[in-house]
């Protein structure tokens, strides 16, 4: 395998046991639980000096603290995107600075490229010829795209409520798509999962890239916090609010600021935010709950229209309400109608387009705000996980609605 210097191989975050990521592919063999690549800091041989006459041309620019070399990647130039200053949100908001990491600049319009990206050239290493996950609908999208680019056949298992967008380009890319049934209305991610169980269980060659099952997805997306921090000079935000669905990209973001603290880049942990919707808000119950992990939202009871956040059973809550604690963070949820208000108020006071998803970012960064968490000196990064043209139509059926409701007033 191409692996870098500084990467020593898998960890159990359950039972310690480090594993040879040679023969270890997916879960910890002995107890089932979450591996994660680990490196030895001191054999990193990168500088912030370093960086800076490197090109910003994508996520790979890192590779020396990821596991696999350059030379290796299934690439199609996904991260390097950019920090946006936001000043009429700053204002709006009462803090200092409002930056808004806009991955919708990736490939398929969302971060998921980077875990993709690494979770497929993970696959290409291992010798796979078929990768398969179930997805919420944009990791889905993302994963027929690295496997097309990989010369892999992809199977990607999506619930009927996934986006329109997220079903066709994954067809477009040529995998082979399931729609789970509908079951009381839409059907959920957990109805995608089982179906995707079911067919891994008839097809034992074929090589995850589900969350949390291959090693890499939360790996890849170390990427967004080495940028954020390099694009801010090294010095770490007062928060990262971030739209909190299984927690890949929280908990990967959280692990690269450890790692770059201890490389001594930075003098500081990221405090990291989750948001969520009111609708479907596990992690934020488990936080102000005190709890170490989510209970499950029955799925009868999710009741928001942000696809990528209606997770009602995060696997990896432990390790995402660990993030919020250590980094001295927290977690907000907001209603939906807050978050498609503040989705449109992006796009009308900035000129960004931030996806119904992601805009929770943005309405629960307002709302800590409110609550004081965030004050006039404060540098706030909204990570906008997504595109906002991923989710037209509902970001169009929420002004309609408004429009109907306006009316409504004027005719009283
Ligand atoms: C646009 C978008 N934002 C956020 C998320 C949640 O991601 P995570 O699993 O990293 O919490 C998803 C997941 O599907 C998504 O598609
Ligand atoms: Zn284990």
């Amino acid at each position: 395998m191409e692996t870098t210097d500084a990467f020593t191989g898998l960890s159990c975050v359950d039972c310690g046991e480090a594993f040879d990521p040679e023969t270890a592919t997916h879960r910890c063999p002995d107890c089932d639980g979450i591996l994660d690549p680990a490196y030895d800091l001191d054999r990193i041989d990168l500088a912030p000096e370093d960086l800076a006459d490197r090109p910003f041309e994508s996520m790979w620019r890192y590779a020396e603290l990821l596991p696999f070399a350059r030379d290796a990647a299934v690439s199609l130039g996904e991260g390097a995107t950019p920090l946006v200053e936001c000043p009429a949100l700053a204002d709006a908001m009462d803090v200092g600075r409002v930056l808004l990491k806009d991955e919708g600049a990736n490939p398929t319009g969302t971060f998921k490229d980077r875990g993709q990206s690494l979770a497929t050239t993970a696959a290409r290493q291992h010798g796979a010829e078929e990768v398969a996950l179930n997805s919420a609908g944009n990791a889905g999208q993302a994963a027929a795209a690295y496997a097309a680019r990989a010369d892999l056949d992809a199977h990607v298992f999506l619930p009927s409520r996934a986006g329109f967008t997220q079903k066709a380009m994954t067809e477009v890319h040529g995998a082979d798509l399931t729609v789970t049934d509908p079951v009381d209305g839409d059907s959920q991610i957990g109805d995608a999962g089982r179906a995707y169980a079911a067919a891994m269980a008839d097809h034992p060659d074929w090589y995850s890239t589900k969350t949390f099952v291959t090693p890499y997805r939360h790996e890849g997306k170390k990427t967004m916090a080495l940028e954020l921090l390099e694009q801010l000079d090294w010095e770490a935000p007062d928060g990262v609010v971030y739209p909190t669905g299984g927690g890949v990209g929280l908990v990967g973001m959280h692990k690269a600021a450890r790692e770059v603290r201890e490389l001594g880049w930075t003098d500081e942990l990221v405090p990291m935010y989750a948001a969520q919707a009111a609708g479907c808000a596990p992690v934020v119950d488990a936080s102000e709950s005190g709890a170490d992990r989510h209970e499950p939202v029955p799925d009868d009871e999710i009741d928001t229209a942000c696809n990528g956040i209606a997770i009602p059973d995060p696997g990896a809550s432990p390790l995402i309400l660990d993030a919020l604690r250590e980094s001295d963070g927290g977690a907000v949820a907001t209603t939906d109608r807050e978050i498609f208000d503040a989705a449109i108020e992006v796009a009308r006071a900035e000129g960004l387009e931030v996806g119904a998803t992601c805009a929770a970012a943005v309405s629960g960064a307002f709302a800590l705000a409110e609550s004081g968490e965030f004050g006039p000196d404060d540098t706030v990064v909204l990570l906008n996980t997504g595109a906002g043209n991923k989710d037209v139509d509902a970001l169009r059926a929420h002004l309609g609605e408004r429009e109907v409701a306006a009316e409504g007033e004027v005719n009283e």
